[in-house]
């Protein structure tokens, strides 16, 4: 059972205290959401790189002698324009860009995360992640990657509210849980019930209704965390615990996650702040591959809970949010800081496979967020202690760190690396780590599948392809 209760009273938090709830859940007013305004119109903010405006690529195609002028904009060209280009081969449709894994291409305009992997910056709406973290609650943060914005106190007050009274779930979906098996991992049992929700919520399906799409963007934030911690008790065969409209966001989940018989949980504040802290960190890193399938199962207009639970399918796996697991997972397969010498060899001749929780796509200098995460790291063993995990993490990272093969690859240890180890501090099991980044990733997932839903440029995602199979050949059967 995780520790994150205390006898000590809950910190005091002027933000989520400042419209008090009524303990027992209002029926879901179908309106409720209404007074969230609409997201805002894309920002105009150029990124750093803008190249002045007329400025064109010339291209030569040695194949026809012909040259072209590709228009670049925002320090990029469009990859429509290449199909222009083409020879005198009636089968030629022009030329076509090849990406896999998406490493230079930008499939859209976003006015929501900045990122400088070069420089080590995360910044959303402009506000840098250190002073987010510092400074803001995880809803304010939501509300800001969805509008732009920060709240004013009165769309904060209305905004928790709305969130607070739709933390409960359909008894069906309570009954939905209990169907999985004792050992089922928990982000299998949340992607499937995001996914469900869609069943429970068939108006949703009115995307393009501003009022539809509020109200699923709340009922997905205030939802999450219940279907997770019901998913944790099912697991450890505990009884759900339903949600306390007098807590705050972070301290009715761990309330939900711990509480016995308490008749008001009372949550550690250095565990309620720093799980705030790692929602906040969590909440949004622009195109990655969760929130590209949220997007790209969204551009078919599908409802936002099928669109989302094919971010949290994407988050599982073990080179995005799945890593967190992993890291804890290998060190308990390393075992002892005198192994650690002989893993990095393994790591480095590729017998041991990759050292998890280290190297990022983007970030090539450091991740801010795990620099944040460490110092939150201190905090938390300064209650809980020290153990052996801490202590081999730290010698991987000291090894690693002066080792050509990381430094040269700019391998330097992400936001993952130590968020497993605060993660078992505070005891939560290993299998539930990834839920804990899929409940901060959600205001993210749901900012920009809105963005790329009102976005006049988008239409349905539709990659294309080199065809490498054979040519035509007529149908021989070999069966018998
Ligand atoms: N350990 C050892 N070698 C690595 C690692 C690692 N963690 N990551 C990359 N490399 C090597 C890789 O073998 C390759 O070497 P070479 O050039 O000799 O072939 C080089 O570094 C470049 O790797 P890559 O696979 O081309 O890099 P990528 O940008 O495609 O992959 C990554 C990024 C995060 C998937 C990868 O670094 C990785 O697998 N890391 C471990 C998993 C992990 O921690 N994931 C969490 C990412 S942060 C949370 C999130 O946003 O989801």
């Amino acid at each position: 059972m995780p520790k994150t209760g205390s006898s000590a009273p809950p910190a005091p938090h002027k933000k989520n205290n400042a419209k008090p709830a009524p303990a027992a859940p209002a029926p879901p007013k179908k309106n409720s959401a209404k007074s969230a305004p609409a997201a805002p119109a894309r920002a105009s903010a150029k990124p750093p790189a803008a190249a002045p405006s007329g400025s064109a690529l010339e291209i030569k195609d040695t194949r026809t002698g012909k040259t072209y002028n590709v228009p670049v904009t925002d320090g990029a060209i469009r990859a429509t324009e290449l199909k222009k280009i083409g020879t005198s081969d009636p089968d030629d449709t022009g030329l076509m860009s090849y990406d896999p894994a998406f490493l230079n291409t930008a499939s859209c305009r976003s006015a929501i995360t900045f990122i400088d992997g070069d420089k080590g910056i995360l910044r959303y709406r402009g506000y840098p992640i250190e002073q987010l973290a510092e400074n803001a609650t995880f809803l304010e943060v939501a509300w800001l990657l969805r509008h732009g914005e920060l709240p004013t106190q009165q769309e904060y007050d209305q905004f928790v509210h709305d969130i607070t009274f739709h933390t409960y779930v359909h008894e069906n979906m309570r009954k939905f849980l209990e169907g999985f098996r004792y050992d089922a991992h928990p982000m299998a049992m949340l992607n499937s019930s995001v996914a469900g929700l869609a069943a429970f919520y068939p108006s949703a399906r009115n995307i393009f209704d501003e009022t539809e799409r509020n109200i699923s963007i709340v009922r997905l934030l205030a939802k999450t965390p219940t279907i997770a911690a019901f998913s944790y008790r099912h697991v450890k065969g505990l009884p759900f615990v339903y949600p306390d409209n007098r807590l705050s966001y972070v301290e009715n989940f761990l309330s939900m996650i711990a509480r016995m018989s308490e008749s008001k949980y009372e949550a550690n504040p250095v565990f309620a702040r720093a799980l705030e802290i790692l929602f906040i960190l969590h909440a949004d890193h622009e195109q990655n591959c969760s929130t590209s399938a949220v997007r790209g199962v969204g551009s078919s207009h599908v409802d936002p809970f099928s669109a989302v639970s094919a971010g949290v399918a994407a988050l599982f796996g073990p080179l995005h949010g799945g890593a967190n697991e992993q890291v804890l997972r290998m060190i308990s397969e390393i075992g002892s800081v005198k192994n650690v010498p002989k893993f990095i060899e393994t790591v480095k001749s590729g017998e041991g496979g990759r050292l998890m929780g280290f190297g990022h796509r983007v970030y090539k200098s450091y991740d801010p967020r795990a620099k944040i995460v460490k110092k939150l790291a201190d905090e938390v063993f300064r209650i809980v202690g020290v153990d052996k995990d801490l202590e081999i993490a730290l010698e991987l990272e000291r090894i690693a760190l002066s080792d050509d093969y990381f430094t040269s690859r700019k391998l330097y240890p992400n936001v993952d690396f130590y968020t497993g180890l605060i993660y078992r501090s505070m005891s939560f099991p290993t299998d539930f780590f990834t839920v804990l980044f899929a409940i901060g990733r959600m205001p993210g997932w749901l900012a920009q599948w809105e963005e790329m839903l009102l976005d006049k440029e988008q239409k349905i995602s539709r990659p294309r392809q080199i065809y490498t199979g054979l040519p035509e050949r007529p149908f021989r059967s070999k069966l018998k």
